[in-house]
């Protein structure tokens, strides 16, 4: 028996939740077909042309599949192949595809065994081969869908959080940002007063997404502590966030780690407007880029 399923690519931070917010995408998204195998293991083929590792233990999905083997009696393995629609180093989550999508097509195959939280718990080994963190915040809404909170990681406590329709408007500059390297650029130490500017950021964006208060979402999707830092990467940021929010965005920023940048809309219209604005300012700077509107589900 095959499966061959769609792993989504998601928005990581959602501005103001840092390592604790995300949201998974439509598109893009990773292509994978996997099947057990009889000797224990696993065999990884990668259709495209980022060389990326195929020995398990290396690979996002192989570290994840590693991990779920671990909990599984049988002498069983899987032959995994995958074609990556998300691009590494595009901050759309495209490790974290890998690693969802790993474990989910292979809790399939082994009957549904495990529940989603046990699954986030694999796929976060996945996260820890390309960044040396097992952060769950592009796992979780990978594998949940909509949006999720991540109140812990250890133990893991995964909530999801009901929304309003929102739509998102993904801009990927075509640069490429390490994690790892977006993650050793910031500062350790936070000061009291942005702290606590952040954690009302991130209770107002909650609320205002389970009250279905756009105004409040807009006004809470404001970040003091890590974009400060990570938008120097990031070429046209401040032109994008101001033209975008001009269109009619609510608000946005840094998509994960970046170098994309996401906005949220009310409606589909909105977003295409301000995707329109988007391309503008990259056309004009003479920037390769790619740009998605999604439905957040
Ligand atoms: N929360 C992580 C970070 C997501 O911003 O480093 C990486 O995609």
């Amino acid at each position: 028996e095959t499966i061959t399923l769609h792993a989504p690519g998601t928005v990581a931070n959602v501005v103001c939740g840092f390592d604790v917010l995300g949201f998974a995408l439509s598109q893009p998204y990773d292509t994978m077909t996997m099947r057990l195998t009889t000797p224990r293991g696993v065999t990884i083929r990668n259709h495209d042309d980022y060389n990326l590792p195929t020995e398990p233990t290396r690979n996002v999905a192989g570290a994840a599949l590693l991990a779920l083997l671990k909990a599984v009696p049988e002498q069983v393995g899987f032959a995994v192949e995958i074609t990556k629609g998300i691009k590494p180093g595009s901050g759309i989550g495209s490790s974290a595809a890998s690693a969802a999508g790993a474990v989910v097509g292979a809790n399939y195959l082994l009957g549904n065994r495990f529940t989603a939280a046990e699954l986030v718990e694999f796929a976060t080994y996945g996260e820890e081969v390309a960044s040396g963190v097992r952060h769950a915040d592009n796992i979780a809404p990978a594998i949940y869908g909509g949006i999720t909170l991540i109140r812990s990681t250890t133990p893991l406590d995964i909530i999801p959080v009901p929304a309003p329709p929102l739509f998102v408007t993904v801009v990927h500059p075509q640069i490429e940002i390490r994690t790892a390297d977006a993650r050793a650029i910031l500062k350790k130490q936070v000061p009291l007063q942005d702290a606590i500017r952040q954690w009302g950021n991130v209770g107002g964006l909650i609320a205002g997404l389970m009250k279905g208060d756009y105004d409040l979402i807009g006004r809470s999707l404001e970040d003091v502590i890590i974009e400060p830092v990570r938008s120097i990467l990031i070429p046209c940021f401040a032109a994008v966030k101001a033209q975008s929010t001009a269109a009619g965005a609510l608000g946005g920023g840094i998509s994960g780690s970046g170098p994309s940048i996401f906005m949220l809309s009310k409606d589909e219209k909105t977003a295409r407007r301000v995707e329109a604005a988007m391309r503008e300012i990259y056309i004009a700077a003479g920037i390769d880029f790619h740009t998605y509107v999604s439905p957040i589900n």
